[in-house]
């Protein structure tokens, strides 16, 4: 897959998810077979103000990242790109976050219901930009307005590279289900290439969504969390392999990795506050997970995280 002269490995991308897709979880799913990853979502305005914590969001080692970037202004966005495309990134732009709190300032699926301001937005992202602009966007804000391929053929006039869709509206936020029907139609209106997400939990899943929708890549959220190697399975199933099947014990040992991963990023005391949702993601299905998630919540220490995942191994 080539997103706008980016030779990406394969077609299978790593979700941005607000507190989940930072450094080490990134790395991770690199490691693991993701050919693309996508920052959380980052403020165009915190960017154009200096805040060091919102570029520490944006640090990366695993390449190719985009940095994904909300905002309501085409002037902000657009002076936000050169400051992400400075740190090895290329853009992303935010048009499905549901959460009222973006939507309330125009911003993030908000921008589905003005289709023109969002190619205003887009248009001045591209211009600004030396390497490709992607746009993320949900079906549309409501069952009664379903725009995701106006809107999709908006962004492709624009200089977009690619468009992710999200099968759900804005206001389904992320209950029923994604429909694929809506990526099947951005697919006939968009020749750009067309990333399907929505519901990918494994291999089947992946290949299904592909083929019942012409996308060419899928994208994967929820269903990596405490299963980053779910890109590996996804990309030897595109390539018409088996899926490299793990242990537990090598799926715990990816766990404590990713742990330690995230202790040399953010330091031992946040570290390990942060690492608790992996973890108990990580021990999901095992047996004795209630008792053992008890026990991460209360983990303080590396060593304490290690003993506990370790465990984990031995309860199945
Ligand atoms: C915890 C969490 C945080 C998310 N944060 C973002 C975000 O920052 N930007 C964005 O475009 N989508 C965000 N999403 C939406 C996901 O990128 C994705 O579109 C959605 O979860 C559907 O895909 P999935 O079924 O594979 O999870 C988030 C989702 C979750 C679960």
């Amino acid at each position: 897959m080539n997103i706008g002269g980016i030779e990406l490995k394969n077609n299978v991308i790593l979700a941005p998810m607000a507190g989940v897709a930072d450094l080490p979880f990134r790395i991770v799913c690199h490691r693991l077979g993701a050919g693309l990853s996508y920052t959380e979502m980052v403020s165009a305005k915190a960017l154009e103000f200096n805040n060091q914590k919102t570029f520490r969001l944006m640090e990366t080692e695993a390449l190719p990242t985009a940095v994904q970037l909300f905002g309501h202004e085409p002037e902000t966005v657009a002076r936000a790109v050169p400051l992400a495309e400075k740190m090895g990134l290329f853009v992303d732009i935010n048009m499905g976050c549901p959460a009222p709190k973006i939507t309330g300032n125009g911003e993030g699926c908000a921008l589905m219901r003005d289709p023109v301001l969002a190619g205003e937005i887009i248009a001045a992202a591209v211009e600004a930009a030396t390497k490709p602009v992607t746009v993320k966007m949900r079906a549309g804000w409501d069952m009664e307005h379903i725009n995701a391929p106006l809107l999709a053929e908006t962004a492709q006039k624009n200089g977009a590279a690619a468009v992710t869709v999200h099968g759900r509206t804005r206001s389904q936020f992320y209950s029923g289900s994604s429909d694929p029907k809506v990526i099947k139609a951005v697919r006939e209106r968009v020749t750009v290439p067309l990333i399907a997400n929505g519901d990918v939990d494994g291999a089947e899943a992946a290949l299904s969504l592909m083929e019942e929708t012409g996308a060419d890549g899928v994208m994967i959220g929820r269903g990596s969390q405490g299963r980053p190697w779910i890109f590996g399975e996804v990309a030897a199933a595109v390539r018409g392999e088996a899926s490299p099947r793990l242990s537990r014990r090598e799926k715990m040992e990816i766990a404590i990795g990713h742990i330690e991963l995230i202790v040399r990023f953010k330091g031992e005391r946040v570290g390990i506050l942060e690492a608790r949702k992996h973890a108990a993601w990580y021990i999901r299905g095992v047996q004795g997970a209630a008792a053992l998630r008890e026990e991460i919540n209360r983990a303080v220490t590396l060593e304490k995280m290690r003993e506990i995942l370790k465990k984990a191994i031995d309860e199945d």
